[in-house]
């Protein structure tokens, strides 16, 4: 499975850092061509290739938007996203960090998939730091986890399989709809994280006998 990452700043580079390692063939893409982040990751020991971002999403079987949420307009009017498997991680934050810009009766993740046409849109790995992915993505012993929703069960399947190869335990969250209580359970997390002190080295996790 060709794997897009667009965006290269913390989630995307994290990404990228763990995906080159299963196997499937990983493209960077930023607004500056994506070549400076994948020297950076082959120094950190990660082989992934660069390209523009049309190039990027057209050569891709699965695109990760490791972008801010704002930034879906200006990337769907450069690339064609028909047909590709889309995942959105972003936490639609307010500028001033106070909550989030959007929710209740529609989320980013469905706004993405308005935005996408043709696309078969994923919510997933939103709740997971960016630090996780240097540090092994666990917490006290357990895997990190993340809950992933799409309205297509095979492409929730897909995310689903690969979080597990990059060692994340998903939870299958259901439709995409449900990416309205994901979101602010992604507030959640950085509240803790940021604003009530206990710093990133945690994760919400949906615990089962
Ligand atoms: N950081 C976390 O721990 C964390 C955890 C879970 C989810 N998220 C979500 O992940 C997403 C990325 O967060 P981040 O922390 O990785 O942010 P970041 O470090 O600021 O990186 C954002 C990346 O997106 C690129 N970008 C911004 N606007 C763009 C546009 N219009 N077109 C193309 N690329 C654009 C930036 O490129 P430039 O350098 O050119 O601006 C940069 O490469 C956000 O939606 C965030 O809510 C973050």
């Amino acid at each position: 499975m060709k794997i897009a990452i667009i965006g290269t700043g913390n989630i995307g580079h994290g990404l990228a850092s763990v995906l080159a390692g299963t196997g499937h063939p990983v493209v960077v893409s930023d607004r500056a061509g994506g070549t400076a982040a994948a020297a950076k990751l082959a120094e950190a020991g990660a082989t992934v290739t660069a390209a523009d971002i049309a190039t990027a999403v057209s050569g891709a079987d699965l695109v990760i938007l490791a972008t801010p949420f704002g930034a879906f307009d200006s990337i769907a009017a450069v690339a064609d996203f028909a047909g590709k498997t889309v995942i959105d991680v972003s936490n639609p934050i307010t500028e001033d960090f106070s909550g989030l810009s959007i929710g209740h009766s529609t989320s980013a993740a469905e706004d993405i998939a308005r935005g996408l046409p043709g696309a078969t849109v994923v919510k997933a790995f939103n709740t997971v730091f960016a630090q996780h992915y240097a540090t092994g993505l666990s917490v006290g012993g357990r895997p990190v986890q993340t809950f992933v929703a799409a309205d297509d069960a095979a492409a929730r399947a897909t995310v689903i399989a690969l979080a597990g190869e990059i060692g994340i335990e998903a939870i299958d969250a259901g439709p995409l709809k449900n990416a309205r209580y994901l979101e602010p359970l992604g507030f959640l997390n950085i509240t803790f994280g940021y604003i009530l002190g206990r710093g990133t080295d945690i994760a919400p996790a949906w615990l089962s006998k």
